[in-house]
């Protein structure tokens, strides 16, 4: 049962696609405090999930969590906001489950226990907002998903049937994906296929990052470092590996760059409150925002990927789209003029941190996200009143023109900033991490929260994408990766070279990747599934074991799909760890995608041994896995399935077919 109400004068986002009547008043499980400010109490026992891509754990409970997107590229515990806003909250205790959705483009601070361990406190930093209330009661007309069907889940069921169908890619985007910023060239790019061929590691695509553009412009392509690029993703499309471009928020300010001059023309840039056009700098420079919040706008920038679409390109990844900021032309003017100030004197404790200060703050300075203006709806909008909406609106722009550029084909995208709707258009990755230990928790943590969001199609940047990886740190990541539906390696500009076939254990790393294309029937039937009855696709054990508190406790293990468990191992020189079973489970121990032993295993506490070049799954009781021949691209698996059971018979299994491309509707 959901009811909508509402709270001053919100801003539209469209976020909600089922129109719903206002409920007169306030939600009835939260006591409204002040201005935007609500309150529940939580006892000893209540869990807070949600909130999609944050920092800590699954339970959210024991942080505040601060819904602005930002371009952050530190993900310590310390952090209260990352690129995400992804205001939906499930509050569990015992029997009872709740829902809210805090639907407003504006900062949402979310204390889940930070201030008073017993108290939720939300404060929407303008009181305008629909605030959804969600309980697990279904409507006459909504069916259970099935016997399985908990509170939690059906929370999460009815707020996602409201927010509209997830975001399908194509099939292909399942592969493996080889990604890193720092790609000079085409030969760069052929020789990390040839690598990827010579060490018979599967391979779908790789991706571009924004060094395959002219002077890092949206819609370019540096024709010195790409020659006939179209001919080049087509002798790699024959080789069935697909090219994905970046494309960048911000449009490089420079004469007779087509974009530029036709955003000028037809006004499409974001101004400042004296209507001239903004001016903050990226990579290029110095850019103009386009003003993606503006219908005309969105079609106008959506219209432009046809530029890569027209040379055969069938997936992109938008980024920057926060958006970041290196600095304003006002703020780095203002900048110079205080350090200027601070030339002969003695810079002491006081001055000098003041000094520094100037130069640290300068990128994403909330002044700058205070001085700029949008044209949304037919009004003129702050930048910092729908701060949250511009990532969103972005990926919206190139979703809706693939409806209409590409309407045959499914094009994969996805996005680092995001706000729940945006769901509906592409997929996420969860940004800069970096290759620490902690960040493979962190990465299993966010997974159950991003569905409950709607965002099915995410994944990390696997083996970390700041800071050096390392050969054991990468194969323990891929042991998490070979099960999010994007998987994909990516690093950063300096770091050491990742590529799977660097490593001298690369074999052991090809046999991972090949249990992810056998197990690509599977997961690609469990996300079909998830997206097309608007359930979970990962979720934590406590939404399918809720009576169990062990297993509600338990934050390190995730169920993909209907039928296995895992429960990777994610810490430095481990050999093996303890695992918690809600139920017996056939463990299945695979060396590759070699099935080396199955053993089933009662309820209850396990140390299971798991060797740097083994995977352990574990299969559900009354179920069964399909498994498919391993190849080297997508488009090489064949679907003669083998099936291993425990107390179930292949036939249960409901398995998704489909030719992967043609857009679901
Ligand atoms: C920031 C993105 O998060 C990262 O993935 C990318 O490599 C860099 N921008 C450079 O484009």
């Amino acid at each position: 049962m959901i009811r909508k109400y509402r709270l001053g004068d919100p801003i539209e986002t469209e976020s909600v696609v089922c129109p719903m009547p206002v409920t007169e008043g306030l939600p009835e499980g939260l006591l409204y405090v002040s201005e935007g400010c609500f309150k529940k109490v939580l006892t000893e026992n209540t869990r807070v999930y949600g909130l999609g891509e944050t920092v800590r754990g699954i339970n959210k409970r024991g942080w505040k969590y601060i819904s602005n997107c930002t371009d952050d590229p530190v993900h310590t515990e310390t952090k209260h906001s990352l690129y995400a806003a992804q205001n939906f909250i499930l509050v569990w205790d015992a029997d009872d489950a709740v829902g809210y959705y805090f639907d407003t483009p504006c900062k949402v601070e979310f204390d889940v226990g930070y201030e008073r361990y017993d108290e939720l406190v939300v404060r929407l930093e303008t009181p305008d907002a629909y605030v959804y209330e969600i309980t697990p009661d279904l409507a006459e007309n909504e069916s259970k998903a099935s016997e399985a069907d908990t509170p939690c889940r059906r929370v999460v069921r009815q707020f996602r049937h409201i927010i509209g169908r997830s975001y399908i890619p194509p099939r292909w985007a399942f592969g493996y994906g080889q990604s890193r910023w720092g790609y000079k060239s085409r030969e760069d790019i052929e020789n990390v296929i040839k690598g990827y061929k010579e060490a018979d590691i599967p391979l779908d695509s790789v991706y571009l990052d924004i060094d395959y553009m002219d002077a890092f412009k949206d819609f370019t392509i540096n024709e010195k470092t790409y020659p006939d690029f179209p001919g080049f993703v087509k002798e790699v499309k024959d080789k069935n590996i697909h090219l994905v471009p970046i494309i960048d928020a911000g449009v490089k300010i420079e004469k007779g760059y087509e974009v530029y001059e036709e955003g000028i023309e037809q006004d499409h840039f974001c101004k400042k409150e004296d209507g001239t056009p903004f001016v903050a700098a990226v990579w290029p420079g110095r850019v103009h925002f386009p003003d993606l919040l503006k219908k005309e706008t969105r079609e106008w920038f959506g219209e432009k990927y046809s530029f890569l679409l027209d040379k055969g390109i069938d997936g992109f990844w938008n980024d920057m789209n926060e958006p970041a900021i290196f600095y304003s032309e006002d703020g780095l003017k203002e900048a110079f003029k205080k350090i200027r100030s601070f030339e002969g004197q003695n810079l002491d404790i006081g001055t000098f941190f003041q000094f520094t200060n100037v130069v640290e703050t300068i990128n994403n300075n909330p002044n700058d996200y205070a001085s700029f203006y949008h044209e949304y709806m037919g009004k003129r909008f702050r930048h910092d009143k729908l701060h949250n909406l511009y990532g969103y609106m972005m990926t919206r722009a190139a979703g809706e023109a693939f409806e209409k550029l590409s309407p045959d084909k499914r094009i994969l995208m996805f996005s680092r900033s995001s706000y729940i709707g945006m769901h509906r258009y592409g997929g996420v990755w969860t940004g800069d991490n970096d290759s620490w230990w902690s960040h493979i928790l962190l990465n299993i943590q966010q997974l159950p929260a991003l569905n409950m969001c709607g965002f099915l199609y995410c994944g990390a940047d696997t083996g970390g994408f700041s800071a050096n990886t390392t050969e054991d740190l990468m194969l323990r990541w891929l042991t998490v990766s070979i099960f999010t539906p994007l998987f994909r390696n990516h690093s950063a500009l300096g770091t050491r070279d990742q590529e799977l076939y660097r490593f001298p254990h690369k074999d052991w790393m090809r046999g991972m990747v090949r249990l992810r294309y056998a197990l690509i029937p599977y997961l690609y039937s469990e996300f079909m599934k998830a997206a097309l009855n608007e359930d979970m696709y990962i979720q934590p054990l406590s939404f399918a074991y809720p009576e169990d508190d062990r297993a509600c406790c338990t934050e390190d293990q995730l169920l993909v799909g209907e039928s296995i468990m895992i429960a990777p191992v994610y810490t430095q020189n481990a050999k093996g760890r303890y695992v918690y079973l809600p139920e017996d489970m056939k463990m299945l121990r695979f060396e590759g995608d070699v099935l080396k032993e199955e053993k089933v295993l009662e309820k209850g506490d396990h140390y299971i041994d798991v060797s740097l070049k083994e995977v352990v799954v574990f299969l559900r009781k009354g179920h069964a896995l399909p498994l498919a021949k391993p190849a080297n691209t997508t488009a090489e698996l064949k679907n003669d399935l083998t099936y291993i059971c425990f107390d179930a018979d292949p036939g249960s299994y409901d398995l998704y077919t489909d030719d992967g491309i043609t857009p679901v509707k």
